[in-house]
């Protein structure tokens, strides 16, 4: 399973990918929006050179020829740029003319495991169900990632299962055993997922325990 960032903050993305554990990130004009004095072309092309690996960046055009002239335009800021589009008819159609370019597409705002089937076979490459808005909503939102996940499987549809809208750590480990190829974690579920009071109080107790032994061998001299 990869793991992405979600979010355009470029701190939090030089942190996650410092660690390692980052591959991707996923923006949309929201998190955009909390970003201050720079242009959404270079916010999207510096998340491009921070990361090895697909960056969403959304489309907003409410017509077919506008996304694909917008999704051309985006896509051609840097290699990494994967472009996102919302899932409705116009969002379909020009889902199927971008795919057939070669431009790759992460269909989103995903609420059923039909709108699922329908953006893998538009073509596609990343499908994101929101999985916290769902739950949000009073419904199950990991079960559009497990039906998506069984109905990609068993057609062979090449579209990667990306859980977006993940809240907290127990999201995570439920998309990886349903078996999403990505999920993508906003920074504060990133820290989450790092963190365990056990293993804070075991490295103290590490370090003190080093500390006497240290101060014990200093003393004998041995
Ligand atoms: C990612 O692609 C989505 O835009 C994001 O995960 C949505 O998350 P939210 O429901 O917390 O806004």
């Amino acid at each position: 399973m990869r793991l992405f960032l979600d979010t355009a903050n470029i701190e939090q993305i030089r942190e996650g990918v410092k660690m390692g554990i980052i591959s991707g990130v996923t923006t949309n004009p929201t998190l955009m929006a909390k970003e201050k004095g720079v242009s959404y072309r270079d916010r999207v092309v510096e998340i491009c050179e921070t990361v090895n690996g697909p960056v969403s960046a959304e489309c907003t055009a409410r017509d077919v020829d506008g996304l694909i002239g917008e999704a051309r335009e985006i896509s051609a800021w840097h290699t990494h740029v994967v472009v996102k589009i919302p899932i409705d008819e116009i969002g379909l159609e020009a889902t199927s003319i971008l795919s057939k370019e070669g431009i790759k597409i992460n269909m989103t705002l995903i609420f059923s495991a039909n709108q699922a089937l329908l953006a893998a076979t538009a073509g596609a490459t990343f499908v994101s169900p929101f999985v916290g808005r769902l739950d949000d909503a009073g419904q199950d939102g990991m079960e559009v990632v497990r039906e998506s996940v069984e109905i990609f499987d068993q057609y062979h549809l090449p579209a990667q299962v990306l859980a977006a809208s993940l809240r907290h750590p127990r999201h995570v480990i439920a998309a990886a055993r349903l078996g999403a190829q990505i999920a993508t974690l906003p920074y504060a579920l990133l820290k989450a997922m790092v963190k365990h009071p056990l293993t804070d109080v075991g490295i103290e107790r590490f370090l003190a325990d080093s500390q006497a032994y240290e101060k014990e061998s200093a003393r004998s001299g041995a």
